[in-house]
């Protein structure tokens, strides 16, 4: 801004000479002279103005140079001896050499290079990898015996710290909805120091995120790259990476979004969205231009022409010219083709780059269309399998990062925490390789990717000299199920509690990177049916003989048994055969199995003279029964965010007589149900919030084919919360006790009276959802309540109701009593995340604590099955099978692959009163090719069971 008090320099140009007044001499002669001489030099300097120069000049002409100066590091950075970021009082006193590491670096084209050797850890930099042979002073070194290192993992879309966990109601910070295009507005300002989930997610080996402002809005404010560590200063601020506040070398970051949720927080539509972007980036426009106006001025000298004016600036509009600079990185949520136009448009527009596209569940539909984008092609920030919640995902695909990539789109994923717990953001680049991502490009996609498309892969991202000592020691390779930090390191500060001298890997995960299955058909598929491939499987009746067989798991008695495990078995290679006919298990090939399982051996008649309508060469993978799915309203909708496309809302009240039933409102072939039936998930269980849950088959086709139903009515499904908006728990418990008491006295009216009628027979469990550890005393009470009065009413009948927990967060709290009261448990989610007050006090896992929950209630006796995050969407289902896995995983070897299939079928089924009747004796069979159901080797190919009377082959 000029300054009113200016200093007088007469001048066009800087190089001008100071004007002096001349004395006339005594000379006549000369005072003539001198007087022409004044008089032309006095007309000559007329003509030329006394213009004001302002006094800080300077720092205009700096101001307006600054402009043009695009983001970068100093060029002397790599020299650092010391991190900006150094915190001494928090640091290890001595530098810190990890040895015997197996390190994924990042560097080399698609990060590729994996070294064998150390990493020094100095200052709060890597001060050397590979080879640190001696260093001056002290150090600790620490072997990790050959354990896989890399670098800390850069999650690009959070909301962490923004919407605060446990949520409460002063913690919605994400989004202010005040308006449409607000960059004004800054995620810092609303950055919670005291959140549960910094802990956590560096526990997952996260150690750097980028901080949105959420989507509600078009332009909904500046974003913030932070590190997750505690600091010692303890402040927002302090948390921040490369904060723009301190240089303008550093990149801004902006968060923008199109589509339905502008649309529906501002009532608006689509093009009201793109106007407001249109309109904000117009004003913006104006503005650069005028301030390019006055720069150029002042670059020349022409303060002439800038008198009395000042710099334009404005607060509101500033951050969108400095994305029209080139200073800022935009991240930017859009799905759907429709928007990704609109924003591509727009930033040619405009001339803008997007540094990302967020979402973007129809991508991989178009990657042509993402690489007009102006300046650059955007990388593309996804969710593994999660999708099909509102329309914009419906057309999501799970082989989208393996797309993208193979058509040269760079792709990160992410975890837009709390939609998925961050903690676990490395699991979605283990899906994403799952589904075809290779090993690398999975590695790179929440490191180096994200670290690039932030601005900041000069100093994170890769373990590399001079980079920010951010590091992660894994248990096992990263991209096997389960790989758990055994020590995290942010600037060179340890995180975990323990900062191990030795490291053992832990052998039971994997220490190279699973051989996934091929998908590249499926891929293919997916493309050209414009997301909605067909989910049909093909249905082969007759006889079925599935070759090579590494492993067979059967039900037996409500237990599953590796029955070529057996001890009863001979030993069988990989040659094993199962033979099929109509569904069902015919015989065995290869070891006698008739004594333990009532399954037949195979004799020659069975296997050569037979004609077979389908071979299946499962090349060492296994047959094992369906796992089912408890948690999320599979087969009650088709889009979660969309009421026309499901069964709706239901009175949540234990109000009225009616009961309401789930299989009354199911709906068959959603694509959640297809796809879980595609990954193993045979049976979804599901409740209304109130009533009666049901039973059903995955693959039906519909409520009326045979084996449709499992069982129509299965548990009376109950909640209490302290999170009921209306009515307290005390008054959710008294209705309960009521209804409990009611039936046992005969009383009660209505469906809702029978059900409960039934409870007290015994006929079907009581399923109360309960997070808190409180709540759950209080029903153990109750429950002993209801059964002393049962007792004293009832001599010769049933005097104990089977009552089973689900959701359970501090069921831990309180596992010998639990166990006491003959209470059974489902734990959902089996990870968990304190997302509310009342499941604040979780048992997180390692490795943060050894124990989980479901291993503390086990040990303890109790009954446990597995379910699903009630939180998610239906999507979730199909990812039991990965769940049940990293339960056996976390395990140490105390849990079997045989016991977590149990956990997800038989215990659960029986928790839930699914009785698998008797007629279907093995229920629903899952074959998977390359290795088991519960193995990212595993791809399944089959589903048979007798009670469908076919095979369906995928
Ligand atoms: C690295 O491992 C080797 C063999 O496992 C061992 O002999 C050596 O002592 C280890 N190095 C350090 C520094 O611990
Ligand atoms: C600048 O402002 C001063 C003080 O308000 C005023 O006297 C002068 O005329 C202005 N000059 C121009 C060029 O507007
Ligand atoms: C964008 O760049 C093009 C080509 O240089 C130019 O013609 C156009 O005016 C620019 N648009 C804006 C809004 O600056």
């Amino acid at each position: 801004m000029l300054d009113d008090d200016k200093s007088r320099l007469p001048t066009h140009h800087a190089s001008s000479t100071h004007l002096q007044r001349r004395r006339p001499r005594p000379l006549i002669s000369f005072l003539i002279l001198a007087t022409i001489l004044y008089l032309s030099v006095f007309l000559w300097q007329s003509r030329t103005q006394y213009i004001r120069v302002p006094r800080n000049a300077h720092n205009i002409a700096e101001k307006c140079s600054r402009l043009r100066l695009l983001p970068s590091p100093p060029p002397d950075f790599y020299n650092r001896k010391e991190s900006d970021r150094f915190d001494a009082s928090l640091a290890p006193t001595k530098p810190i050499v990890v040895r015997n590491a197996t390190i994924w670096t990042g560097e080399v084209a698609e990060g590729l290079e994996v070294v064998f050797g150390d990493v020094l850890l100095d200052k709060g930099i890597i001060g050397g990898v590979g080879n640190v042979d001696s260093i001056e002073g002290e150090v600790e070194e620490i072997n990790v015996d050959g354990a896989w290192v890399t670098s800390g993992i850069v999650d690009l879309h959070s909301h962490l710290g923004d919407f605060s966990s446990p949520s409460l109601s002063g913690s919605s910070d994400t989004n202010s909805r005040k308006g449409l295009a607000q960059p004004w507005l800054r995620s810092v300002d609303a950055l919670n120091t005291h959140d549960e989930a910094y802990r956590l997610a560096l526990a997952g080996g996260v150690t750097s995120a980028v901080v949105l402002p959420g989507s509600a809005g078009a332009i909904g404010g500046q974003a913030f790259p932070i590190k997750l560590r505690p600091t010692s200063e303890k402040s927002t601020s302090s948390m921040l990476l490369e904060s723009p506040f301190d240089s303008p070398s550093h990149w801004r970051h902006l968060k923008q979004a199109c589509g339905e949720n502008p649309s529906r927080v501002y009532s608006g539509t689509r093009m009201d969205t793109i106007w407001s972007f249109r309109a904000a980036y117009e004003e913006a426009r104006k503005l650069k231009e005028k301030q390019d106006a006055f720069c150029e001025k002042v670059e020349v000298g022409r303060w002439d022409l800038l008198q009395n004016k000042s710099f334009p600036e404005d607060l509101q509009w500033e951050a969108l010219v400095d994305v029209l600079r080139g200073k800022v990185k935009i991240q930017n949520h859009c799905y759907e083709e429709v928007d990704l136009d609109g924003i591509v448009r727009l930033s040619n527009e405009f001339n803008f780059s997007i540094a990302g596209f967020h979402h973007a569940h129809e991508a991989y539909l178009v990657p042509e269309l993402l690489k007009k984008a102006y300046g650059h092609t955007p990388v593309v920030a996804m969710f593994a399998t999660n999708g099909r919640y509102k329309r914009e995902s419906y057309r999501g695909s799970e082989y989208a990062p393996k797309v993208l990539s193979d058509n040269g789109i760079e792709v990160v994923m992410k975890s837009d925490h709390p939609v998925l717990n961050s903690r676990y953001l490395l699991h979605e680049a283990q899906q994403a390789h799952y589904y075809g991502l290779s090993a690398s490009l999975a590695l790179a996609s929440i490191t180096t990717t994200p670290a690039r498309a932030a601005g900041l892969d000069h100093r994170i991202g890769k373990v590399k000299r001079g980079y920010d000592a951010d590091l992660v020691i894994w248990d096992s390779h990263p991209l096997a199920l389960g790989a758990t930090p055994i020590q995290v390191y942010v600037d060179g500060i340890p995180q975990l509690p323990h900062t191990p001298t030795a490291v053992h890997p832990n052998s039971q995960k994997g220490q190279t990177a699973p051989q996934t299955p091929q998908f590249e058909e499926e891929a293919r598929e997916a493309v050209k049916a414009d997301g909605l491939p067909s989910l049909d499987a093909k249905e082969v009746t007759g006889t079925v003989v599935f070759y090579r067989v590494k492993s067979l798991y059967l039900r037996i008695h409500g237990r599953i048994f590796d029955i070529f495990q057996h001890p009863e078995a001979e030993k069988v290679n990989n040659e094993g055969k199962v033979l099929v006919r109509n569904g069902e298990v015919i015989c065995v090939a290869g070891v006698d199995l008739i004594s333990t399982t009532g399954v037949k051996t195979c004799d020659s008649s069975d296997l050569d003279h037979v004609a077979v309508d389908a071979g299946i060469d499962l090349e060492g993978g296994s047959v094992a029964p369906g796992l089912s799915s408890y948690g999320v309203p599979l087969g009650l909708q088709h889009i979660a965010g969309e009421i026309s496309t499901g069964d709706g809302r239901v009175d949540s009240k234990i109000a009225g007589q009616d009961i309401v039933r789930a299989v009354d409102g199911l709906q068959f072939r959603t694509r959640d149900a297809l796809l879980a039936y595609r990954s193993g998930v045979t049976v979804g269980i599901t409740p209304p919030s109130l009533g009666l849950a049901t039973a059903f088959s995955t693959g039906a086709k519909h409520k009326l084919q045979s084996g449709a139903i499992v069982k129509e009515e299965t548990a009376l499904h109950v909640i209490v919360t302290l999170n009921a908006q209306e009515e307290s728990v005390s008054t959710q418990i008294r209705n309960l006790r009521k209804a409990l008491v009611d039936a046992v006295n005969g009383g009660g009216e209505g469906g809702l009276g029978e059900a409960f009628k039934r409870v007290i027979e015994g006929k079907i469990p009581l399923v109360v959802a309960a997070q808190s550890a409180d709540v759950m005393a209080t029903l153990i009470s109750l429950k002993k309540e209801v059964e002393d009065l049962l007792a004293s009413k009832n001599e010769k009948g049933e005097k104990q109701i089977r009552m089973t927990f689900v959701g359970a967060a501090e069921a831990h709290l309180v596992a010998p009593e639990i166990a006491d009261a003959g209470i059974g448990v489902v734990v959902t989610p089996t990870r968990p995340f304190p997302s509310t007050w009342e499941s604040l006090r979780i048992l997180p896992g390692p490795p943060l604590s050894e124990k989980t929950a479901v291993s503390t209630l086990l040990e303890h006796g109790v009954t446990v099955g597995i379910g699903v995050f009630t939180g998610s969407g239906a999507w979730v289902a199909r990812n039991v099978r990965w769940d049940a896995a990293w339960i056996a995983l976390d395990s140490n070897g105390a849990i079997s692959h045989a016991e977590a299939l149990e956990l997800a079928s038989t215990k659960l089924e029986g928790l839930l009163g699914v009785d698998v009747e008797e007629s279907d004796r093995f229920g629903e069979m899952v074959a998977t090719r390359g290795g088991e159901l519960l193995e990212f080797e595993g791809k399944v190919v089959a589903v048979f069971s007798r009670r469908r009377g076919v095979v369906d082959v995928f």
